[in-house]
């Protein structure tokens, strides 16, 4: 059992945190939420007042906040200058503004050196986000991109959220659109990714393939 780092990569409601989560626990290994990351940075910027477009006084934010997230997958936490904040990086103000903030590239290469360390520093870790494979971490043992029709993903999103589903239906199309259009490491594939459509399955299913595919490499 040597260093495995799996990426699993995939826009919102793909099934990304709890499969990563779950497969990280059978592994017995970290799990690290990016997506956390890049919400924490927002919590922070709207507590300072800050406009999330300005992109120059966000950076100064970004580099200011103490920034701090836990990688065991049954005990997740974010902190920001030592607040927890895992209930507010969740709530509508920060996922309202989470792209604007996320689209600066030097917020990004903050929290990409941010996540290339805990990874080095983990000897198995699970990894999600939307540039895992691309850019965070190109050499990893498995890439994964999870994807899954955009009615499936609002429905999921909107049970685990408790939110109406054609809000969260209108909120994961406007994320999706500034993900994948941004200049900055957009949401992408890897080229050499696994795609799993997870439309037609379940968490076990999905956590299986992946066990499946993970066997035999590492
Ligand atoms: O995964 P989650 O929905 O929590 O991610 C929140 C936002 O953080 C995404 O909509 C995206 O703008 C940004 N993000 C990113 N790169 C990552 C992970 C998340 O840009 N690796």
């Amino acid at each position: 059992t040597g260093r495995c780092v799996v990426a699993v990569d995939g826009p919102s409601g793909s099934g990304k945190s709890t499969v990563s989560r779950r497969l990280a626990s059978a592994l017995d290994a970290r799990y690290l939420d990016t997506g956390a990351m890049y919400r924490a940075i927002t919590w922070a910027v709207l507590r300072a007042g800050v406009d999330p477009k300005d992109a120059e006084a966000v950076v100064k934010v970004a580099g200011e906040v103490d920034l701090a997230i836990g990688v065991e997958p049954d005990a997740t936490w974010v902190s920001a200058d030592g607040v927890g904040i895992d209930q507010e990086i969740r709530g509508p103000e920060v996922t309202g503004a989470v792209s604007a903030v996320s689209a600066v590239p030097a917020v990004r290469e903050l929290l990409v050196a941010m996540q290339r360390g805990i990874i080095s520093a983990a000897e198995r870790i699970v990894v999600e986000g939307r540039d895992i494979g691309s850019v965070v971490a190109p050499d990893a043992d498995l890439k994964v991109y999870l994807t899954a029709s955009a009615d499936a993903r609002a429905q999921r999103r909107s049970a685990e959220y408790a939110t109406d589903v054609n809000t969260t239906a209108a909120d994961l199309a406007r994320r999706d659109r500034l993900d994948s259009t941004r200049s900055a490491d957009p949401l992408q594939q890897a080229s050499d990714a696994v795609v799993l459509d997870t439309t037609a399955m379940n968490i076990e299913q999905v956590v299986a393939r992946l066990r499946d595919l993970l066997d035999g490499k590492v």
